[in-house]
């Protein structure tokens, strides 16, 4: 029997009255020891016997067919075995959720580095080779590859930017600047790997995906096979970052050559195709118009935005997501410019809307406070609304101003300087600040717990990109059933399990935390009708359950074992309340007069993001939104050649994350907060949250500290020296 629950209302907290004192704790990873030691086997690295070995063969045109593959080159190849493409494959990663996988309409090419066909040889060696010695035939069409050709269609209320177009004209100050913000590449460390099995008609996929529920679908949708006939497995993920929502092609591409040849296929993608093939982030031009009254409260905020994506892709960039509902401000409109061009479709990357979006937006807030004369951080907590400025909606626990005011005391605000009032040799210092609002969402699913004396497995189809799963769902199962958390084995990445929410969007703690919760919830239950008590009598502790007088050890109590599976889903509270996580950004840099580099020298962001359920993986998922703040900011440009819509920076040193040089000491903090109207485990996602407004914090201390405001990101030292110069300084 399945417990279903849906959340409708707030829950008691559960996990502020259990005993054993785990949750929330900084617990190590139960499975680091086996990623630092190199015994978690991640996609690409199962070896099977008979395993065969494919490369991706990826298109060298923009745009067009692919007439004819003449492969008579790789026969002569010992240990070649064949060439597969045509109707099945897949062009480009699903984007997860959506549930169909994109399949390529026969044999078009619509983006250069389109996955087109798979070269599968005994050795890895042999396939690389025998797929530089296809000779493929296009026929080519012309392709739009430069964004200043493209052609936009417009998303765009009327009624209501007249409204802001109004207010603007009376206002008593306006901001109107425009922002760019580069292509991202999601560059997860692990590149896209799949190994395909057959057994009979049955087909079994190790590959490194987020969502493996949605993933099972496409892969039988891409395939045509039955849900009943794939299981995906994906116990450890080398991160996402949004590039695993969806099954990518590769994974497609095994699965049809080890169909034909009778024996496992691996294709593993090059760190070049990864970048070509998987999705990207689009590029962004966006424009605010801000107007205040005298006081900086806001009467109009504007945030419009143009992105580019393939023609026939749905997605687009939520940009404005957190504008909508951060500030105050009675009149708001956003506009949506997609322009149609022949490149790498446009996807979910690391909080997609808010890492670009909030780049732009808590700027455009620095500069309207440089125009009132206020204080940044006084001008938002000015503009905190009471409501969903939008839609009217209540919010739930709502941890913005606490944020601002820990955030700020923290960091030593109050030292802040005028704008080029620091300068250590040819060094100007600044200190800068920006908001942060992630919206908290809670997607279906369910787990499976089962307790067997005093140790406990918790059952479930989610995945642990690096975030922390294993450590949480393990720590939720042992605070509700009273064991040590090394007394609960977590059991995860398997689709034969019950189905997760998955990892994305910063929903899976909160969802798959949820549904752990709910089983041992109706375990608790379980094991106080074996003492013969009432539920809420029951006391669990270190192994030992306790009811009024009687005391007993869970080992000799749980003579056979018990299991329970629940499953939870959104309900009235998620229409009755919006629900973010919030916090707040301080940084100082320093800017080299003469050459333009910034160096990130302190970095202070607090959150409130509901239950923190285990201190440290959270800490280190916002230290790492953080980091991708400072590379959006900074360092991170997918650079595409505008004749053919090539990605040339297209491997991790032209492409630059921050690495250890470019971070300082990142201090993280979280506030005490409980969401009630989230999920009966109060916590919200932070996954998603350290990025939003990260790099912009940066940025305002970049203005602060040259007094000069760059507008175009990444600001590389080129752009630096550029406007500096512009400024005459
Ligand atoms: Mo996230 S970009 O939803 O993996």
């Amino acid at each position: 029997m399945t417990v279903n629950f849906r959340m409708d209302a707030p829950q008691p907290r559960l996990l502020d009255q259990t005993g054993q004192g785990v949750i929330h704790k900084p617990l190590d990873r139960p499975e680091g020891p086996l990623k630092v030691s190199g015994r978690a086997t991640y996609a690409a690295e199962t070896h099977l016997p008979g395993m065969a070995h494919g490369v991706l063969v990826t298109a060298s045109i923009a745009r067009g067919h692919v007439e004819a593959i003449d492969d008579s080159a790789a026969h002569e190849l010992e240990g070649y075995l064949g060439c597969w493409n045509g109707e099945r494959f897949l062009r480009n990663p699903a984007q997860g959720m959506a549930g169909a996988a994109p399949v390529q309409p026969g044999d078009r090419v619509d983006f250069r580095g389109q996955p087109i066909a798979v070269v599968v040889a005994e050795t890895f060696e042999t396939a690389r080779d025998a797929a530089r010695r296809l000779r493929i035939l296009y026929s080519e069409e012309d392709a739009v590859t430069d964004p200043a050709e493209a052609e936009f269609e417009t998303k765009e209320d009327a009624d209501a930017a007249r409204a802001v177009a109004e207010a603007l004209e009376t206002a008593a100050h306006r901001i109107d600047a425009t922002y760019t913000t580069a292509s991202h590449a999601a560059a997860a460390m692990e590149p896209h790997a799949s190994i395909a099995e057959w057994n009979g008609d049955q087909l079994t996929l190790r590959s490194a995906l987020q969502m493996l529920r949605f993933n099972a679908l496409e892969l039988a949708d891409a395939m045509g096979l039955e849900r009943g006939q794939v299981r995906i497995l994906s116990p450890y993920v080398g991160g996402g970052f949004g590039s695993k929502l969806g099954l990518g092609p590769e994974a497609v591409a095994a699965s049809m050559a080890a169909r034909d040849l009778g024996r496992p296929v691996r294709v593993a993608m090059t760190r070049q195709q990864v970048f070509e093939t998987v999705l990207r982030r689009s590029e962004t031009v966006q424009r605010l118009r801000l107007a205040a009254d005298s006081g900086g409260r806001l009467t109009a905020l504007a945030h419009d935005n143009r992105q580019f994506q393939l023609l026939g892709e749905g997605f687009a960039e939520p940009v404005p997501q957190a504008s909508r509902f951060l500030y105050a401000g009675a009149a708001r409109s956003y506009r949506q410019d997609l322009g149609r061009m022949h490149r790498t479709p446009s996807g979910s990357v690391r909080a997609p809307g808010e890492a670009v979006g909030q780049l732009a937006m808590e700027a455009a807030m620095d500069e309207l406070a440089d125009a009132v004369g206020l204080d940044p951080v006084e001008l938002r907590l000015r503009n905190i609304p009471d409501a969903h400025p939008g839609t009217g909606t209540r919010f739930s626990a709502h941890g913005l101003e606490a944020c601002l005011i820990d955030g700020a005391a923290r960091f030593g605000w109050d030292r802040r300087a005028g704008p080029r009032a620091r300068q250590e040799g040819d060094w100007l210092i600044g200190m800068g600040m920006a908001g942060a609002a992630r919206p908290n969402m809670l997607v279906p699913s369910e787990a499976r717990v089962t307790l067997a004396g005093d140790r406990a497995t918790v059952e479930t189809d989610m995945t642990d990109i690096g975030t922390g799963s294993y450590a949480i769902l393990s720590q939720i199962a042992a605070e509700m059933l009273g064991l040590p958390a090394e007394n609960v084995t977590a059991r995860l990445g398997d689709t034969d399990l019950p189905g997760a929410s998955g990892s994305g969007g910063s929903f899976g703690a909160g969802s798959s935390g949820s549904s752990v919760f709910l089983a041992a919830k109706d375990l608790r239950g379980q094991i106080a009708a074996l003492m013969g008590a009432a539920e809420d009598g029951l006391t669990l502790k270190d192994g030992l359950a306790r009811a009024g007088n009687v005391e007993k050890r869970l080992a000799d109590l749980i003579a056979e074992p018990i299991a329970a599976t629940a499953k939870i889903e959104k309900g009235e509270m998620a229409k009755e309340t919006h629900q973010s996580g919030y916090g707040a950004h301080f940084c100082e840099v320093a800017v080299h007069a003469l050459t333009g580099e910034i160096r990130v020298r302190r970095f202070e962001g607090t959150f409130a993001a509901g239950r923190i359920l285990n201190e440290k993986t959270a800490r280190s998922q916002c230290i790492g939104g953080i980091v991708w703040g400072i590379g959006a900011a900074l360092t991170e440009e997918l650079v595409h050649d505008a004749r053919t819509g090539q990605p040339v920076t297209r491997d991790l040193a032209s492409y630059h994350v921050p690495a250890h040089a470019d971070v300082p000491q990142i201090g993280v903090t979280f506030l005490q907060e409980r969401d009630d109207a989230a999920n009966p485990i109060q916590a919200k996602g932070v996954g998603e949250l350290g990025i939003s407004g990260a790099g912009a914090a940066v940025l305002n201390a970049v203005a602060n500290a040259t007094g000069v405001r760059l507008r175009d990101y990444p600001a590389t030292p080129d752009r630096v020296i550029a406007a500096l110069a512009a400024a005459g300084l």
